[in-house]
């Protein structure tokens, strides 16, 4: 049935634009980046003068390029789709070899961009995305700009330049401020998209929707209503192929500074005077900007850390973190984390937040539980109000999308008996179909030109100024230690001690 908000929906057409990746034969660009423009392109999202192109350091070229997009679609499903779409989009794939860190390659990809401008008519606009390691993209947006395929322009100029970044942007918060400066070199902030997927994610959205389209929650969004929250973020996969960049980086960089803080500023930010890039982000600053420093003189009653070791998922044994391969024997990198946090204003003062993430945890689940307080009095006689469960709003990101209401109920049968029961959605359910990927969602709006779900400079910096501190105390001071735990359970006692000693328990 028809809704009055369908006509916001539409999507208006992207302009024309030449896309070239960064790191085109790489991990990302193959399982998520090509993939999306691809479904983009099926679902006539993408505007019909368009063309990307690859660039990396193999001798590639178009031909072999576009036998290898054809592989990764084919891995992903995408053949079985129009074939009409299938032969426009591999069409529409180049490739341009090089070193990025040599001049002659960028002097190449311009003259390549150019020609290539003129054939798919894109009118000048480009989109670079750099799928490539962090530690790069100061000397990569450098060498564009010398080359000319970049300069600083307003956000009504055109023909526009836009640059992608992915996360981790920086590694504290110095390296976050020098990129930040390196960027801002040669490109003004609105043009800089930094990525983190999760804004991308349709049921990390819907945590906007919930909150600001419906008028119930608000006003019990605060600290007279809210006892806690959570937020857990629990994977099943361990490091796999990623052990050079996951031993170097740990839970706290990696899940912590982009996708669990994004979680946090969403959940505690103010109502925005409008669904606006400005208004957004800023109460999303303004939110992170009031989270209280971690006490690192009480450390252990605050944050916790762990490293898998080796345990059973799905009845299969499963390998520890030192002896996955490529893993120093000794390393003391955490694979898993666990945070307290407050936030210092009117609305939330004196509610915990309690941050968790890690890796070979039992189940892969992402969710939010917002824990209400508990009924004040309890007039059922013999039933002291501690022993009604507490309402609970679950708001379960992936998987079995959906959010869940908890509340008491009476049991049926003539005794006063009560059980917890639940309102639920179920986004496939309702629906009828999976959330559509995050990077569909990101890659499109970057080419309308919209930064709502993308983060402002000093987003990245307060997250790392709150970080910071956490990451090298942990470096420094072997204690606490890092805390073993055993593949596929929920992470070490002591994540179920930083909340068991506040009188409160993990949702799971
Ligand atoms: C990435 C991290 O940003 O997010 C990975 O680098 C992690 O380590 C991944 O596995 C999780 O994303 P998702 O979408 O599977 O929750």
């Amino acid at each position: 049935m028809a809704h009055p908000s369908d006509a916001f929906c539409a999507y208006q057409p992207a302009e024309p634009c030449a896309i070239a990746i960064f790191g085109a034969t790489g991990d990302l660009a193959h399982r998520k980046l090509i993939p999306a423009l691809f479904d983009l392109m099926h679902q006539k999202l993408l505007p019909p003068h368009f063309f990307l192109v690859g660039t990396g350091r193999n001798p590639t070229d178009d031909a072999s390029f576009r036998q290898e997009v054809e592989k990764l679609l084919k891995a992903a499903g995408k053949d079985k789709l129009d074939p009409g779409i299938w032969d426009a989009f591999i069409q529409s794939c180049y490739f341009a070899g090089g070193d990025y860190a040599v001049p002659a390659f960028y002097r190449q990809l311009a003259r390549r961009l150019a020609e290539l401008e003129g054939k798919h008519q894109t009118l000048g606009n480009r989109i670079f995305h750099l799928a490539i390691p962090s530690a790069l993209y100061s000397q990569v947006v450098q060498q564009l700009g010398a080359a000319g395929m970049i300069q600083k322009s307003s956000a009504a100029q055109t023909p526009w330049t836009r640059v992608i970044v992915e996360k981790p942007l920086g590694r504290d918060l110095e390296s976050a401020k020098q990129l930040n400066q390196a960027l801002h070199k040669v490109l003004r902030e609105n043009q800089i998209y930094r990525i983190d997927h999760y804004l991308g994610k349709e049921t990390v959205q819907n945590l906007l929707i919930l909150r600001f389209a419906n008028a119930i929650f608000e006003p019990i969004w605060n600290r007279s209503y809210v006892d806690h929250v959570q937020i857990t973020v629990a994977e099943t996969l361990g490091v796999e192929h990623r052990a050079g960049y996951y031993d170097q980086t740990g839970a706290l960089r990696d899940m912590f500074q982009s996708h669990l803080l994004t979680l946090l500023s969403l959940l505690a930010m103010e109502p925005p005077a409008e669904f606006e890039c400005h208004s957004i982000r800023d109460e999303e600053v303004e939110v992170m900007r009031a989270i209280r420093p971690i006490p690192l003189e009480r450390l252990s009653e605050n944050a916790v850390r762990g490293q898998y070791c080796v345990g059973k998922l799905d009845g299969a044994a499963v390998p520890g973190y030192r002896e996955e391969e490529k893993i120093p024997i000794d390393s003391k990198t955490e694979t898993f984390a666990a945070i307290k946090l407050f936030i210092d204003n009117w609305r939330w003062q004196d509610v915990p937040f309690y941050l968790r993430s890690g890796k070979r945890l039992a189940q892969p689940v992402t969710e939010v539980v917002i824990q209400f307080k508990p009924v004040p009095h309890s007039m059922f006689r013999g039933l002291p109000p501690e022993l009604l469960n507490p309402n609970r709003l679950i708001l379960r990101i992936q998987p079995e999308e959906g959010i869940c209401l908890s509340f008491e109920a009476k049991s049926p049968g003539p005794k006063l008996c009560m059980s917890s029961v639940a309102l639920d959605f179920n986004y496939l359910r309702t629906f009828g179909i999976k959330p559509p990927g995050a990077y569909e969602h990101l890659l499109l709006e970057c080419m309308l030109g919209d930064q709502t779900l993308f983060a402002h400079e000093s987003w990245i910096e307060i997250s790392w100024g709150l970080l910071t501190p956490l990451l090298q105390r942990w470096a420094k001071d072997p204690s606490p230690a890092v805390s073993p735990y055993e593949a596929g359970s929920w992470g070490p006692k002591e994540a179920e001690r930083l909340i068991e000693q506040d009188g409160r328990r993990w949702n799971i």
